[in-house]
């Protein structure tokens, strides 16, 4: 049995699918909320809302076996209440418990490429994702992006050109970034060019 040192730090799915997130009552005393999708073994996470004490994050990880991973890191690293985990698919969670405009930023940090052309549905950055991503951002919030799959980055360029008018696309690059996840470091290690994009809610 896993001890838990923080209680709420991870929620499980079925004790919060009955109605939509209240991200206040969540992080008592914050203001200011943001996702990460992805978070494997919440390297990225844990440092980021170390960073940002004022700050709550919603970590959001579908594989069971990172996501618990992830809880052991943030166990022993976090050093104050203002991560909450949820083991389960992004898409249905930021669909249907999120409300609309709750996010001042999402993160998603090298999604899974689905390289093969009939998997390229499963891709989660797409135009209609795109567009409910807008719509779970305040105005002004942002999306952080990055892959380094060439025909995902393609992929992307295709999906923003379709949905043009939602977003502006600011500069952002290997320089810009504040915390580096654990796969970004080891492709910079190993010298493979990351696209990023930084995407400001209209
Ligand atoms: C290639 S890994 C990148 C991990 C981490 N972001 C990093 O940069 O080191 C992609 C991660 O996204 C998770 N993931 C993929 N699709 C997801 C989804 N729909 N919902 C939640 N997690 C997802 C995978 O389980 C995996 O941990």
């Amino acid at each position: 049995m896993l001890q838990l040192i923080r209680p709420g730090v991870a929620l499980p799915i079925e004790t919060i699918a009955d109605r939509p997130l209240d991200l206040p009552a969540l992080f008592p005393g914050l203001s200011r909320f943001e996702c990460e999708i992805g978070f494997c073994s919440a390297i990225f996470l844990n440092e980021y809302a170390n960073r940002h004490p004022d700050t709550g994050i919603l970590g959001i990880e579908k594989k069971r076996s990172y996501f618990l991973r992830g809880l052991h890191n943030l166990e022993r690293k976090l050093k104050q209440d203002n991560v909450r985990i949820i083991n389960f698919d992004a898409h249905p969670v930021l669909l249907m418990l999120l409300p609309p405009g709750a996010l001042d930023a999402l993160h998603i940090y090298f999604p899974d490429p689905w390289p093969k052309k009939r998997h390229q549905r499963n891709r989660l950055v797409n135009r209609d994702n795109l567009k409910m991503f807008h719509e779970r951002l305040r105005p002004g919030g942002r999306i952080h992006l990055a892959t380094d799959h060439p025909d995902y980055a393609a992929f992307i360029e295709r999906e923003l050109t379709a949905i043009t008018g939602l977003f502006d696309r600011l500069p952002y690059g290997t320089a810009d970034r504040e915390v580096l996840t654990k796969w970004e470091k080891k492709q910079i290690e190993n010298g493979m060019p990351i696209n990023y994009y930084l995407l400001e809610k209209r």
